[in-house]
């Protein structure tokens, strides 16, 4: 039986890509580049793609989904968040859209950690004293943080990667607060000894640190706004492993520099690979190139779900991540 073609728009763990290799008729990256919109239309275009497999740095809009001319049957995600593909035209087309849950959330929750201790406790300027030859050494008063330990924790997004935070939160112990779209079971509530806030505004001024974990949809677009961002303590620290989307960095970056806002710890970015230059010169904010879910394990497993939806879509069975259009 003749192989389906599958495209595959970067390099991808070598176990992952010599099992496309056994199972699909693939084409995989050669230099790993990041893809333009362009680009993607012509080779879906050009081959009779059945599938592809893009990641965050791919724009799958209506446009690109148009170019295959009906071939394209399923876009098979490696990632959780699927923000950058129009899932609404895709099932307009009759392409099926799948993810990668689960398998990156302990990693994203142990990304967040390290970002939650980085700024109160300074770890990056400390590096930086070191690095630089100025350390004149140990002192009662030398770059002193906050404890972390005791501080309220305003988790914004109560998914898997949310509940994970809100769990290594609590053995550090941080109080639990939540805004969601919705509340969570009592008894998962009850687990995590969290508290719910059905107005994100009345929880953002009693918040010690705040951690995003919503997905990026057009409700959660620059969702700390100006506005909200100002409802912040002078104290308080706000935290981004979810999408860069959900802030305006404009704000986030003003507030930080008047020190409305005692500092940020930032992994993901509206326009990425691009950092908005205003938060380079800030010394009260950590950046890091999204590695949330960067860890040899999860990529692995992300893979590993990407083969198993390709493989059980195309044997004619419903794949198990699949993602429907928000209503
Ligand atoms: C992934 C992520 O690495 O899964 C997600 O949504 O943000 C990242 O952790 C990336 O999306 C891969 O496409």
């Amino acid at each position: 039986m003749k192989k389906p073609i599958v495209i595959v728009t970067r390099r991808l763990p070598e176990t992952i890509e010599t099992r496309m290799k056994e199972l699909f008729d693939v084409r995989l990256s050669v230099d790993d580049h990041s893809m333009s919109k362009a680009e993607l239309s012509a080779l879906l275009k050009d081959t009779e793609a059945e599938v592809l497999v893009p990641t965050v740095t791919d724009v799958v809009d209506a446009d690109v989904i148009a170019a295959s001319e009906g071939k394209l049957r399923l876009i098979a995600n490696f990632g959780a968040g699927t923000d950058h593909i129009d899932v609404n035209a895709a099932q307009k087309h009759g392409v099926t859209v799948t993810n990668t849950p689960d398998v990156l959330t302990e990693d994203t929750a142990d990304m967040t950690m390290a970002l939650l201790l980085a700024v109160p406790r300074r770890l990056m300027e400390g590096e930086r004293l070191l690095r630089s030859g100025q350390w004149d050494g140990w002192g009662p008063t030398v770059m002193l943080g906050t404890r972390v330990s005791g501080k309220r924790l305003g988790i914004i997004g109560m998914g898997r990667i949310g509940q994970a935070v809100a769990e290594r939160a609590r053995t550090f112990g941080m109080s639990v607060h939540y805004h969601n779209r919705r509340r969570l079971h009592p008894s998962v509530e009850d687990a995590l000894e969290a508290t719910y806030w059905d107005d994100l505004d009345q929880m953002l001024p009693r918040m010690d640190i705040i951690s995003v974990h919503c997905p990026h949809t057009p409700s959660t677009h620059l969702l700390l706004n100006r506005d909200r961002l100002s409802l912040l303590r002078p104290t308080s620290v706000v935290i981004n492993t979810a999408r860069g989307e959900v802030i305006d960095e404009d704000a986030l970056a003003d507030l930080l520099r008047e020190r409305k806002i005692a500092g940020a710890a930032l992994d993901v970015f509206q326009n990425e690979p691009k950092v908005n230059p205003r938060f380079l010169d800030l010394e009260n904010v950590v950046l890091m190139p999204h590695l949330g879910s960067a860890t040899v394990e999860a990529r692995t497993e992300m893979g590993q779900k990407v083969l198993i939806n390709i493989k059980t879509f195309v044997d004619g069975h419903r794949p198990p991540d699949r993602v429907l259009p928000n209503l």
